[in-house]
């Protein structure tokens, strides 16, 4: 991700999922944070935020741009960290979800995630985090390349 990927990262994160996260912010990467967008002809349809410190990783965001829906970008972004991860020294990719997201329980599961616990109440209206894991391993291949 460039930093001149940032209005369109925020835009697309605002409306996917509800929260606002500064263009400033996404123009300067964290330590131990990285950042990939899944682009098309110019159009940015998908963005993943991850974490990597020493063996556990962390997908932080994930969204794609809704009229890029079930194409596989989802799919394709979450390889691809699981990936990279891996190559960076993660034995473990963690996430938490909305308990009521269909649509990510959905491409979790059959991302090859296990279910590991909640969070009750967690979201500020009240819904559960839904937690899960994915074991990671040196060969966890990257399909893709670099998104
Ligand atoms: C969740 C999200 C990232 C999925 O992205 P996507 O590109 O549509 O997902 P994919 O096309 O890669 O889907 C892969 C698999 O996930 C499952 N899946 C994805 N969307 C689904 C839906 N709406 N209903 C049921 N299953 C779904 C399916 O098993 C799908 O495989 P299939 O299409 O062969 O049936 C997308 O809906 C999104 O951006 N939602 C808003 C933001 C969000 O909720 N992010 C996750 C926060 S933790």
């Amino acid at each position: 991700m460039d930093p001149d990927d940032a209005p369109a990262v925020g835009a697309l994160l605002a409306g996917a999922l509800g929260g606002v996260r500064r263009v400033s912010d996404l123009e300067a990467t964290p330590p131990h944070t990285a950042r990939r967008v899944l682009v098309e002809g110019g159009a940015l349809l998908g963005f993943a935020e991850y974490r990597v410190v020493a063996d556990e990783a962390e997908l932080c965001e994930l969204a794609v741009a809704p009229a890029a829906r079930r194409r596989g970008c989802g799919r394709a972004l979450v390889e691809h960290v699981a990936a990279d991860a891996a190559a960076r020294g993660a034995r473990a990719l963690f996430l938490e979800v909305r308990a009521d997201n269909r649509p990510a329980r959905a491409l979790y599961a059959a991302a090859g995630f296990a279910p590991v616990g909640a969070r009750r109440g967690y979201y500020a209206d009240g819904v559960d985090a839904a937690l899960y894991r994915r074991a990671l391993d040196a060969s966890t291949p990257d399909p893709g390349g670099s998104p």
